[in-house]
């Protein structure tokens, strides 16, 4: 008998949001501590033991990143909508200007509980109302025209931002394709992708070796495909669009004055892409 596998990958989702809320002056997020629970707790203390210690401001400041950056373009009035892919339990909604429109993706089973759970904390008067929608989908499924559809019907022709973070590790490139190419039809000139991912170099580094260890061990993954990881190039030959911005874990540490660690094999370096679409 193998090992009972005890975590199913949306429910990773629990983990980002308790590592986003250990230091709340780095991540900005002061919400993300309603999704806590004491299973994730467990899990969390097992990872951090078994996979890297320095996971919590790695989470935070992903968080940090890409919340500045788009509250700056809305600043700026240049988006007026956020359509955020494999949303989890992020909380973009509560942490920027409540003129945003909010398009939430992710599998079924987690917008359905997360709809529940922010309509039961606005009720109760700790959230403030949003203009959030949700779809549930799963992007190994034929979801492509259905979604383009409700896409089309609640953003019509505003300027978005797409996000998609967390989530691309889980899925193969074929899939990937697939989701870049939907980006390209719902966006128009002037549009906004925030992307982040793993580069290839990081499978040499103790803390990947660790992290699919842990992963094999105790995540249950929807297909055998190994976790994927997407260099630079894929990003700068993106059809019809330019990369705008490249960051990763050891940058934003000197952009937001955070003290690193450990030494660099010891820390999952995800790197993150702003993209623009000529
Ligand atoms: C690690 S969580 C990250 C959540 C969120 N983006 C964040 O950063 O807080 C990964 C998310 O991707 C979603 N996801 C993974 N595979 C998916 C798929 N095939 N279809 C839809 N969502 C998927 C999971 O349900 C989960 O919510």
């Amino acid at each position: 008998m193998g090992h009972q596998k005890n975590i199913r990958v949306h429910e990773t989702a629990f983990v980002t949001s308790a590592f986003r809320a250990t230091d709340e002056n780095l991540s900005h997020d002061t919400f993300a501590r309603l999704w806590q629970n004491s299973k994730t707790e467990k899990w969390i203390i097992e990872y951090l033991k078994m996979v890297s210690s320095e996971e919590p401001f790695t989470h935070c400041l992903r968080n940090r990143y890409f919340l500045d950056e788009i509250n700056a373009l809305v600043q700026k009035n240049e988006i007026d909508v956020l359509i955020n892919f494999g949303s989890g339990f992020s909380m973009y909604p509560f942490l920027l200007d409540k003129k945003l429109i909010h398009i939430e993706i992710d599998k079924p089973e987690i917008v359905t509980y997360k709809r529940q759970k922010l309509e039961h904390w606005q009720q109760e008067n700790v959230l403030a109302k949003r203009d959030i929608h949700f779809i549930g989908v799963d992007f190994t499924s034929e979801y492509k025209s259905g979604l383009i559809t409700k896409l089309n019907a609640i953003k019509g022709n505003r300027p978005c931002f797409i996000l998609i973070e967390g989530v691309l590790f889980f899925l193969n490139r074929e899939e990937t394709n697939d989701l870049f190419e939907l980006f390209k039809t719902v966006q128009n000139s002037g549009d906004y992708i925030g992307s982040a991912s793993f580069q290839e170099t990081i499978k040499n580094t103790q803390a990947f070796k660790n992290l699919l260890h842990f992963f094999n061990l105790k995540v249950a993954k929807t297909s055998k495909d190994d976790y994927q990881t997407i260099d630079d190039q894929y990003y700068t030959s993106v059809p019809n669009y330019t990369l705008i911005d490249q960051q990763d874990y050891f940058s934003l540490s000197k952009k937001y004055d955070h003290k690193v660690i450990k030494e660099k094999t010891l820390i999952l370096n995800e790197n993150f892409y702003l993209l623009k679409k000529i």
